[in-house]
């Protein structure tokens, strides 16, 4: 694993954004594989600027986004569909039959994500996936103890990370518990993976990351040590000393 430190996450983010575009300048058709959360606003943000500037499209581009909530009403602004919509589909030109995302208003969130894992397949896996990760070490919804060759699946949201994003939420009763991710085998499958990590609450998760040499199923994101071509990017908060 590689490791790129940034002074702030704006610099972060735009520097993670030149990639993608790269990425997509490269091989239009690229399948990417993208998070939600608080930590990749800052590439969304960039990323929405460089397609104004006429320096990205995403024409031809296919996206898989790592996860759902399940039991969030439709229109909700938690409800991560809702979230890329905000931040990154509605500015750019993406065809909207080239955005995947679990469908969370299916009555068969099992069939979904069997649905879902083979349609990723299909495409041919991702060139390049964003991830974040939780303070518990999960990427995806895919919390401490999750099998390394899991795929696409229904998952409890542990009751650590629920605490965290009730903070998107009027309470912390209102924060869902249950998702369906991509398993952790599915994140594997891409080519390139890069991990985005900011902010001083989550310098610690980050020196476990880097402190464990060998992947462990209680950390989830050290499955990563069994990927080729693995880029941490931090800001200088999460990085400290390091
Ligand atoms: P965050 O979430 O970017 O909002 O911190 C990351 C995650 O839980 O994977």
């Amino acid at each position: 694993m590689k490791i790129k430190v940034f002074d702030n996450p704006t610099q972060m983010g735009y520097m993670i954004a030149k990639e993608v575009a790269a990425q997509l300048n490269t091989k239009p058709e690229s399948v990417l594989i993208l998070p939600t959360g608080s930590t990749p606003i800052p590439t969304y943000k960039s990323i929405v600027e460089m397609y104004k500037n006429g320096e990205v499209s995403f024409k031809d581009a296919v996206t898989f986004n790592l996860d759902e909530y399940i039991g969030i009403e439709s229109d909700h602004e938690e409800r991560y569909y809702n979230f890329m919509q905000r931040n990154l589909f509605s500015h750019v030109d993406i065809k909207p039959e080239n955005i995947n995302i679990p469908d969370n208003q299916t009555t068969d969130c099992e069939k979904e994500c069997v649905d879902y894992e083979a349609k990723y397949r299909a495409s041919g896996c991702a060139d390049l996936a964003l991830l974040g990760i939780g303070n518990n070490g999960h990427i995806g919804f895919n919390e401490p103890g999750t099998a390394f060759d899991s795929v696409t699946h229904v998952t409890s949201i542990a009751e650590s990370t629920i605490k965290a994003n009730a903070r998107f939420f009027a309470s912390e009763d209102l924060v869902p518990k249950q998702a369906m991710t991509m398993g952790i085998s599915t994140i594997l499958s891409a080519k390139k993976i890069f991990i985005l990590i900011t902010g001083k609450g989550k310098h610690d998760i980050l020196m476990k990351l880097l402190d464990t040499a060998v992947a462990d199923e209680s950390i989830p994101a050290t499955a990563l040590r069994l990927h080729p071509d693995v880029t941490i990017y931090a800001d200088r908060e999460a990085a400290g000393l390091i």
